[in-house]
Order: structure tokens, then C-alpha cells, then sequence
């Protein structure tokens, strides 16, 4: 937990509730996704780092489908909502939540749905000042940043002396005002109980006739209470998102912060960083080789030594040490073994799993299916709720008929069998160890282990010697 004021706990406010018009979206803001997740959804998972007592959301605008993103974060039970009827301001936003707060003693952390980049040390860094500002704690502390381009913001504006003075809005500024580069970045830390005090003195006479926040620290100020600024040096955490040009720059940034990571501190050779597309929640392993246009998306982990060629997405999946995805490749949800080989052009989803050393390869499709250690795979085949034992071999052109119009239905093949190209499989159905099918066979009935079919309807022949290796001469 971040140190806070002595004798508070720590609550968290998140501002969620905006329209985001200058997204030009059907979409409420938070809901845009930036490296792969809901602004909202980023924003929760560092609130949640804090150890807040209190996590709360304010929703409005959109408000059951930014509440879903959020639990898809954050269990129901760590937090709560507070409904915005009418977008009136941030101030008014806050003021939401009014009832929540009411005689309660706490630093209350009120972050901004869409600053999703910040992260927990800053926002720690920023709790210890507002604890420590003023003896027994400032009223507020404010999280500000020098930009180079300060358009749009709020202005930090100070004193002489340079203490802080006012916070003030882009469209309110002057041209004076605009002039200054230091913004206020929309997170800030309270002492709860002055903060909605000075609240309901906050009007909306301004430019954009909202209730704004950042008329509170002037305030508390006038109030004789202490406001402290806690000036961050790193821009990039404080970016908002107002717009999809500042959303491609964010995405930007991420990305390269992401894959200078990879390169410097996890080992990995990325051919073109300019091309990667590697999540900041995925983890790849030393001496992993990273072709340009790979997408690595959500948690996904990929082992040492793995060669990931062009083309291919891997979406909150396993890749095993030493496994290669060949080009063009759709891996998703699924589990690719150690030294396995996937691809070129090859999808794996709903669970599919390849096991130790087994290959999938052009245009084939695993779903909801276990291939076993060292099988195989190689061509044209679409595998569906089926399970492969070791070292089978799956000839080109099969197809586990798993559908039958109403339910799904599995295939269950041995260890040691040869599914002779273009096999149909009509689930549901199993095919015992070591047996083998004829090219173009129907298989509508179970074949037994060790057995040889062929035809449509597949029929036994002859029970074959159980030595696999005879099986196909006969
Ligand atoms: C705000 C600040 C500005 C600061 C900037 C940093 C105000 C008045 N201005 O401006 O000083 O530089 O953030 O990014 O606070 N929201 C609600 N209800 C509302 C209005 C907004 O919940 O009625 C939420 C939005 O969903 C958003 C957040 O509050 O997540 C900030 O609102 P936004 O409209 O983006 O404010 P900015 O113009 O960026
Ligand atoms: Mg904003």
C-alpha cells in the first residue's frame, strides 16, 4: 500500500463518465483500446496496485458497457460505481460520488479514465508527497508535467514566487496562459473532506460552461489550506487521450517502450522494431527471434529460442521454447508445445493444444483439439473437438466432420495411426492405436486398433500386424 497521511486510508476515485467527442466515436472514450485494452481497463488494474481500501468508478455516458469493461478488470467486489446522469464537468463528476464520501476522513486519488498509461510508482511518488506536504498533509497535491506541445491541457499557473496559483483550462487561457508548458495532468491527490467542501462553492461560469475540478485547488488555496505540486518528469505516463491522432501516438510510445524492453532486458531479437506489435502484458524469452509483423497480443507467453516468422498473430496464447510459427499464422487461446512447428499459414484456436514436438502445418486448422507429442499434421486439415494421440500422422486433406448440424461431436485418434489423405471423419467416432485409413476414406464407424480401412463408408479390410511400421506396405 502507498503511504498516505497518518491515520488515512487510501480511496480511489476514477473519472469515467465523458463522451470523449473529439474521438468523433459511437463509442464512450474509455471504451477505445489502447495496446489491446479498454483505456478504463488499464486505468483499474494500476488503481488496484495501489492497495486503494476504496476503488470507485464514475460512469455515465455508456455507463453499463464502461461497468462491464471494468469487471472484466476488477472483481465486483473490490469496486464500486456511482452514476453521472448528465455530463455537466469533472467537477461534477466527482461530486457523484459525493454520497460515498460523506463524514469520511481519507486521501482520496482521483485519476482520469483517460490517462491509461500512468503508472502505480508515479502515482505512489505522488501519494508519499501529498502525505508529507504541509505536516499533516496537504488539501490537495497535483500531478503536473512540462510538454512540448501543452495544447489542449489545463495550465499550471504560479506565482512569483512559484507557487502554485491556479489551474486553467485551455479554452479559459489567455494567450499569456497558453504560453505556459507545464499542464496539469488530471490526477490529483485530496484530503476527501475539504475537497467537497470546496466542491460545492465550484460554479460553471467558464468557456465550456462545465463544472470543472480544476477549479478546486484554487479554492482550497483561498481557503488557507496548503495545494503542493508533485512535478513528474516523464511525459508519456501523463498523455490523455482526447482524440485517435493522440491515441496512434500513444500506441506509438507504448510500443517502443515495450520493445526496448524486449531487446534490452529480456534478450530478444527483434528483426524490424518498427514492425512489432508485442503486447505489454506478453512475455517472450531469451533469444527469441521476432520476425517484422508479428502481433503478440494480451498475456500471451512466448518461450527461448522461438522463431516467430512474418505475418503471424499469437493472441493470449503459450509458445513453448524453441518452437517455430512460420508465416501468416492465426494462433489463438491455445497452447503450442516445446519445439513444435506451426505454420506457414496455419490457425489454432478455442483451446487447441500441440503437444512436445508435434507440427502443424500449411492451411491447417486445430480447434478444441490435443495433438499429441511429436504429431503431425502437415496439409489441407481441419481438426476440430478431436484428440490426437503421439505420433500420429494426419494425412493431407482430413477432416474431422465434427459438426452435425445441431451438436458438435469429438474424434478421439490413437497414438501411432496413419490417416491416409483426404479422410473424412465422421464424428462422433474413434480410431484405434496404430490403425491406419485409405485415401479417401469415410470413416462413419469406430475402427478398431491396429485395423486398416478404406472406402465410403470405410469398412475393415483385414486387422493388421500391430507393428506400425508394416502398416502402410500392406
Ligand atoms: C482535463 C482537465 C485538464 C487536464 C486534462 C488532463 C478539467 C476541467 N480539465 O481536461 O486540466 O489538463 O484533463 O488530461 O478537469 N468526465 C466525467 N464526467 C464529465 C466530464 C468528464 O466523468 O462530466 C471524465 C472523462 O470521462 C475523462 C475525464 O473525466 O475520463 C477527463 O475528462 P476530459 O473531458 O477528457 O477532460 P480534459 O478536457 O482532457
Ligand atoms: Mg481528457
Amino acid at each position: 500500500m502507498a503511504s498516505v497521511p497518518p491515520d488515512k486510508p487510501l480511496d480511489i476515485l476514477i473519472l469515467a463518465a465523458g463522451l470523449g467527442t473529439r474521438m468523433k466515436s459511437d463509442h464512450a472514450k474509455v471504451l477505445h483500446r489502447l495496446d489491446g485494452r479498454p483505456f478504463i481497463g488499464h486505468v483499474c488494474r494500476t488503481a488496484l496496485a495501489l492497495g486503494p481500501r476504496r476503488l470507485v468508478v464514475v460512469i455515465g455516458h455508456q455507463g453499463e458497457e464502461v461497468k462491464a469493461a471494468v469487471l472484466k478488470e476488477v472483481d465486483s467486489a473490490v469496486v464500486e460505481f456511482v452514476v453521472q446522469d448528465r455530463q455537466l464537468g469533472t467537477g461534477h463528476a466527482v461530486d457523484a460520488a459525493r454520497p460515498l464520501f460523506e463524514g469520511v476522513d481519507s486521501t482520496l486519488l482521483v485519476l482520469s479514465g483517460d490517462v491509461p498509461v500512468i503508472r502505480h510508482e508515479t502515482l505512489s511518488s505522488l501519494i508519499q508527497q501529498h502525505g508529507l506536504s504541509g505536516g499533516s498533509g496537504a488539501a490537495c497535491t497535483i500531478l503536473s508535467v512540462r510538454l512540448e506541445d501543452p495544447t489542449g491541457y489545463g495550465r499550471m499557473i504560479r506565482d512569483k514566487d512559484g507557487r502554485f496559483n491556479r489551474i486553467v483550462e485551455q479554452k479559459d487561457a489567455t494567450d499569456e496562459e497558453r504560453q505556459v508548458r507545464e499542464i496539469n495532468s488530471g490526477i490529483y491527490c485530496f484530503d476527501s473532506a475539504k475537497l467537497f467542501d470546496a466542491l460545492g462553492r465550484v460554479g460553471n461560469q467558464n468557456a465550456q460552461g462545465e463544472y470543472y475540478l480544476t477549479d478546486v485547488p484554487a479554492l482550497l488555496k483561498a481557503d488557507g489550506s496548503e495545494v503542493a505540486v508533485h512535478r513528474h518528469n516523464d511525459s508519456f505516463e501523463i498523455e490523455g487521450v482526447n482524440n485517435r491522432a493522440q491515441l496512434a501516438e500513444l500506441e506509438r510510445l507504448l510500443r517502443k517502450r515495450t520493445n526496448s524492453r524486449l531487446m534490452l532486458e529480456s534478450g530478444v531479437t527483434l528483426i524490424d522494431p518498427l514492425t512489432t506489435y508485442v503486447s505489454s502484458t506478453a512475455t517472450v524469452g531469451r533469444d527469441t527471434v521476432i520476425h517484422p509483423n508479428v502481433t503478440v497480443e494480451g498475456d500471451s507467453v512466448i518461450g527461448r529460442g522461438c522463431v516467430l516468422r512474418s505475418g503471424s498473430r499469437i493472441t493470449d496464447s503459450t509458445v513453448g521454447d524453441g518452437a517455430e510459427v512460420l508465416d501468416n499464422c492465426v494462433i489463438d487461446g491455445s497452447e503450442v508445445g516445446e519445439g513444435c512447428k506451426v505454420g506457414p499459414m496455419a490457425h489454432l484456436r478455442g483451446k487447441a493444444v500441440m503437444r512436445k514436438g508435434s507440427k502443424v502445418g500449411n492451411f491447417v486448422e486445430l480447434k478444441k483439439t490435443d495433438l499429441g507429442e511429436g504429431a503431425k499434421a502437415n496439409h489441407l486439415t481441419y481438426l476440430g473437438d478431436a484428440t490426437v494421440g503421439e505420433k500420429t500422422n494426419i494425412g493431407a486433406g482430413t477432416i474431422t466432420c465434427n459438426y452435425d448440424g445441431v451438436n458438435k461431436n469429438s474424434t478421439t485418434i490413437g497414438k501411432n495411426v496413419k490417416i491416409g489423405s483426404d479422410t473424412m471423419l465422421v464424428a462422433p467416432v474413434e480410431v484405434g492405436d496404430n490403425a491406419v485409413t485409405g485415401a479417401g476414406s469415410v470413416v462413419t464407424s469406430d475402427v478398431p486398433a491396429d485395423a486398416l480401412v478404406y472406402g465410403a463408408p470405410a469398412r475393415v479390410k483385414k486387422v493388421l500386424a500391430s507393428d506400425p511400421s508394416k502398416e502402410g506396405k500392406s
